[in-house]
């Protein structure tokens, strides 16, 4: 029997193969395999159950005569898998040593891993809309999470053969606009001229002219008038306009570059100028849309917050009173852009959770209109995150209160982690504690970020995210340094194909090499509800078993066969924990 790279899917589709062509059960018949309590087995299938009852059938006979025939078929080789029935009709299984060690053997590679994991996402096109900020503002700490845990998924998802679009979905057509016009013509201000910190300039205009309107509030007439012109078309508002997204875009594309955000297009809100028109026609014509007071909303009677019948009446606003568009109407123009120039079986959007109301009422929305209009449906999905909080569990803000600059925060970052790695090995030179600190730095940021899970609040605190010991990028970077090490003195590579090896005997080997296997079951979890956090906590518990091993069965033994055979395991460790860093974000590091 050949071993399986995910033995979850190869005995959910073997079982229902062998269910349906050899037993005669109906199509119907799922095997519902899953991550069993270790006490009973590896794996559980309890599908027979519910098809038992529906069908008036003895579950615990179904079961064992189901087991009978996986045996018989040959394709279940009790050498490697362990069949048994439980309770009332679950079917147990338990991987044997041998194919624990066998797998072990068979994929060992990161190419391995990952031409196993393809299955899992296998060419699904799959477009991610990330990091997708708004244009014209200096990023701030609240910048941070779309960039990590956006990373971190698409990564994940490319990883697990997605096709994947990155679509940084910038906002480039607000309302803001109109201020940032009004008070660069009335100073007369060249953008041309700004150099380095225009942002920074611009962030102050802004503020700027917003306080101005205060005073002067006939002024809000002017900038109204300047965001009209600028929608019009007006070749000097579209100059100033462009040159302000060509200055944040700069700015980003530093950032980006230093936290390892990749993206594929930037197709901002206002690409979708000119392709609202047809989502008002469209949700017209079937019906969704209705004027309310000169603007355009659709109800969703069924949900209690946006039906018509509630005291503070919320529908769906896609189009102003004044005739002009929103953060609404790109949204479904963007959808439906997104199915015809892509053809996308999934979106996946990534904000914080104050958006939830906004994907709620544009899912809805689509999933109605793209029915009437016969239109295949993607799979659509908010992934959303709570606040970074301070030591005060307020958000995060610098001491007079202000919002954080993403900047100044990775500055800090790698700044800091210069300071721990100097005081850990002084000895190395200067600019390699510099190289250590960029990743041990940044990586830190990341992983403390990732491994909280993303929907609730988090406490930033430095001290924490940079310790060596704990579920911490450091602790994991220093893990996979140390084994680096351990090659280092055999004098052997570690990618390099150790032969010799006798079969797994200690407890603390057989522990290690079953949570090597269980990779696959974390890109598994952290894939059906896209939070990093459960691969962090994977990686944590692989290092904790990596250290138990170490710590009770020494590698560095007489006997070639068990020096070969702890070897092994020593670079399976290895590498499935840079591959796990790499998926987060964070790069592995030789030594520390
Ligand atoms: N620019 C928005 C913001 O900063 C996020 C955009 C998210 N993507 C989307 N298609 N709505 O809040």
């Amino acid at each position: 029997m050949k071993v399986w790279f995910n033995p979850s899917k190869a005995i959910e589709s073997e079982l229902s193969a062998i269910a349906v062509e050899t037993e005669g059960f109906g199509a119907d018949f799922v095997p519902g395999v899953r991550p069993a309590d270790p006490k009973f087995g590896d794996y559980q299938a309890n599908g027979v159950l519910g098809f038992a009852k529906k069908h008036g059938m003895n579950p615990r006979e179904l079961g064992q005569k189901l087991i009978d025939a996986a045996i018989a078929s040959g394709r279940f080789d009790p050498d490697m898998v362990e069949l048994s029935l439980a309770g009332p009709g679950f079917i147990n299984f338990k991987l044997s040593q041998a194919f624990i060690w066998q797998w072990q053997l068979d994929f060992s590679t990161k190419e391995d891993y990952q031409s196993g994991a393809k299955a899992l996402k296998g060419g699904r096109k799959i477009v991610i809309d990330y990091p997708s900020a708004n244009t014209a503002k200096q990023a701030h700490i609240g910048h941070l999470r779309p960039m990590v845990i956006g990373q971190a998924i698409s990564r994940l998802l490319d990883f697990c053969g997605a096709d994947l679009v990155r679509d940084n979905h910038i906002g480039d057509w607000g309302t803001n606009f109109g201020t940032l016009i009004m008070k660069i013509k009335r100073d007369g201000i060249d953008l041309s001229t700004l150099g380095e910190d225009a942002l920074v300039t611009l962030d102050q205009l802004y503020k700027d002219g917003s306080a101005l309107e205060t005073e002067q509030p006939e002024l809000r007439d002017i900038s109204r008038n300047e965001l009209v012109q600028l929608q019009n078309g007006d070749p000097e508002n579209t100059a100033i306009w462009e040159q302000i997204v060509e200055i944040s875009k700069v700015a980003f594309d530093k950032l980006f570059e230093q936290m390892g955000v990749e993206v594929d297009i930037t197709l901002g809100e206002s690409f979708y100028r000119d392709k609202v028109e047809r989502i008002y026609d469209e949700l017209t014509e079937v019906g969704l849309a209705e004027e309310s007071d000169g603007a355009l909303v659709v109800w969703h009677d069924e949900v209690k917050k946006f039906a018509r019948d509630n005291e503070r009446p919320y529908p769906f606003n896609i189009r102003k009173s004044d005739g002009a568009s929103n953060y609404a109407s790109t949204d479904l123009a963007t959808v439906l852009y997104r199915l015809e120039a892509f053809n996308a079986d999934e979106v996946i959007y990534l904000t914080d959770a104050r958006q939830q109301d906004h994907f709620q009422q544009l899912f809805l929305t689509t999933e109605k209109w793209f029915k009437a209009k016969g239109y295949k449906l993607p799979e659509l999905s908010h992934v959303f995150w709570g606040t970074i909080l301070g030591s005060d569990k307020k958000p995060f803000k610098t001491k007079s209160g202000e919002s954080i600059k993403l900047q100044e925060l990775l500055d800090e970052a790698r700044s800091r982690a210069f300071d721990v790695v100097t005081e850990k090995n002084p000895d190395l030179s200067e600019s390699e504690r510099h190289e250590i600190a960029e990743s041990v730095g940044i990586g830190a940021m990341k992983y403390a970020d990732l491994s909280s899970n993303r929907t609730q609040d988090y406490v930033f605190s430095w001290d924490r995210l940079l310790s060596f010991e704990g579920n911490t990028a450091p602790y994991l970077l220093y893990a996979v340094a140390r084994i680096n090490s351990i090659f280092r003195k055999v004098g052997i590579d570690p990618e390099a194909a150790i032969e010799g090896a006798s079969q797994l005997e200690t407890e603390t080997e057989q522990a290690l090499a079953r949570k090597l296997m269980g990779f696959v079951t974390a890109l598994e979890l952290t894939l059906n509800d896209l939070r990093p956090h459960f691969l962090c906590t994977y990686l944590y518990e692989l290092t904790s078993a990596y250290s138990s091993f170490y710590n009770s069965d020494k590698v560095m033994v007489d006997d070639e066969a068990v020096k070969a055979r702890r070897l092994i395991l020593c670079a399976r460790t290895r590498t499935v924990l840079r591959t796990g860093l790499e998926l987060l974000g964070i790069k592995p590091l030789e030594r520390m």
